[in-house]
């Protein structure tokens, strides 16, 4: 585990300048390491960040049996032949990612209990659509004692239509269904890249998984997986918040190792603002020239722009010239760290769904409280380009989701200082 940190402070400064690289996505290294709960052997997950969900999700799996360490960047987890199969509540209520060790464990073991999940405050996440897709591989859930527990004597392949496509859904469907018997068909999956590298590495363990990346996702379950290696993707909701802070603070940067493709409709909208970037096989370059034009954005599922986005660039509308409209799709409550903003002077009016943001030519820094990880990150980054010192507090929350998110800042000529 990195050093615990409690407090961002950033001195607003002049422009960014340099490469900052960009390490492994938490939201698919979290899923991998559940998926290692399929199958006995030993694992080596390579580009994992050294942040704390990595840290809770290796608790969990110790809880089952396992045996996980890091060296650098590497994880090594040692499933055993039989595992415990349950996420005590201790563990499961510090992150809701937890919630995704659910179908791997009924695949293996036939059976599961998992506290309810807790993890960002930001409305609620129901958790319906895992239930009710597992039901109808054959599953039957009660839940007792703030546990849910589910059992199977047989997983039996169906088509299950998501009624939306959510990631830990798919994700949970996904890793019950290798295992059942037959063929199970997903169709209005989600399709986000850590989707698509959770496929990779299911099938590199000896599953039959096709039309990862689309919305119907068809997979025949085989008998048994074995253990096997994989490189985590790299993290573009990291990549993002690199880019947006250049686009606040100005200057050039290159978010080294990021993907362009699994960014494009976000470089596409930042591109509308007046900033200029493009790509190559080392990553992704931006460059903002100035001021920059206010544009409306709303979040979807991929391949739209995520949710997750979207804290950062409600920082980047603070400061540009407009007015703009950000219209959030997904979580109702996801923008408390407006309030935030606020107090750094920003002028954004919001209702559940919709920010409209009118720019002011600078932010003052002021102490402000990080509600979740991408809201901490969003206003660390605001606080590059105003005027004096912000302090983000609760900043706990973004070392669940960022390594030395300060540090790789300061490499590229900002000032901040963690406590
Ligand atoms: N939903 C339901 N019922 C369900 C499942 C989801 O109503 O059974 C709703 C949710 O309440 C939400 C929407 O569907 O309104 C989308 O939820 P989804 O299941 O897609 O999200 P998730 O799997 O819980 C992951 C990421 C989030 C990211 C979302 C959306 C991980 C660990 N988390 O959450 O990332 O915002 O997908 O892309 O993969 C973060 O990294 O900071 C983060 C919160």
């Amino acid at each position: 585990m990195g050093p615990s940190i409690s407090r961002i402070t950033v001195t607003g400064g002049g422009p960014l300048n340099g490469i900052v690289p960009v390490g492994g996505a938490k939201n698919s290294v979290l899923k991998l390491m559940a998926a290692t709960l399929l199958a006995e052997g030993t694992y080596h997950l390579d580009n994992v960040p050294r942040i704390t969900d990595v840290d809770l999700m290796s608790d969990l799996l110790r809880a089952t049996g396992c045996q996980v360490w890091f060296d650098e960047h590497r994880l090594t987890i040692d499933v055993p032949a039989v595992i415990e199969p349950i996420a005590p509540y201790e563990i499961v209520e510090q992150f809701r990612a937890s919630i995704v060790v659910m179908g791997p464990m009924l695949a293996r073991c036939g059976e599961a209990q998992v506290a309810m999940p807790g993890g960002d405050d930001f409305g609620p996440r129901p958790i319906d659509m895992h239930v009710r897709g597992l039901q109808e591989l054959g599953a039957e859930f009660e839940t007792s004692h703030g546990y849910l527990k589910v059992r199977a004597d047989r997983l039996v392949g169906t088509t299950v239509v998501l009624e939306f496509p959510s990631v830990g859904a798919t994700e949970n469907l996904l890793m019950a269904a290798v295992l059942a018997s037959g063929t199970t068909i997903i169709e209005n999956a989600a399709r986000e890249p850590e989707i698509v590298d959770l496929c990779e590495m299911l099938n590199t363990m000896g599953a039959k998984i096709r039309g990862s990346g689309s919305p119907t996702i068809a997979i025949d379950g085989v008998a048994e997986l074995h253990a096997a290696d994989h490189r985590v993707i790299p993290d573009r909701i990291e990549a993002a918040t690199y880019l947006c802070a250049v686009g606040i603070a100005g200057g050039e940067i290159t978010v080294g190792g990021a993907r362009h493709e699994h960014m494009a409709m976000l470089c596409q909208k930042l591109g509308e603002t007046g900033m200029r970037i493009s790509h190559d096989p080392n990553g992704i370059w931006a460059m903002a020239p100035g001021r920059l034009r206010a544009v409306d954005c709303q979040s979807l599922p991929y391949p739209g722009i995520a949710t997750d986005f979207k804290p950062f660039v409600v920082s980047l509308l603070a400061t540009s010239i407009g007015v703009g409209i950000v219209t959030e799709n997904l979580f109702s409550g996801r923008f408390r760290y407006v309030d935030e903003l606020r107090r750094m002077g920003a002028d954004i009016s919001t209702d559940s769904h919709h920010a409209v943001i009118r720019g002011v030519p600078q932010l003052s820094g002021a102490p402000v409280r990080a509600h979740d990880i991408r809201a901490g990150a969003a206003l660390v980054i605001a606080g590059l380009a105003a005027d004096g010192e912000t302090v983000v507090s609760d900043a706990e929350h973004v070392a669940r989701g960022y390594e030395d998110l300060a540090g790789k800042l300061n490499g590229i000529g900002a000032s901040v200082v963690v406590s």
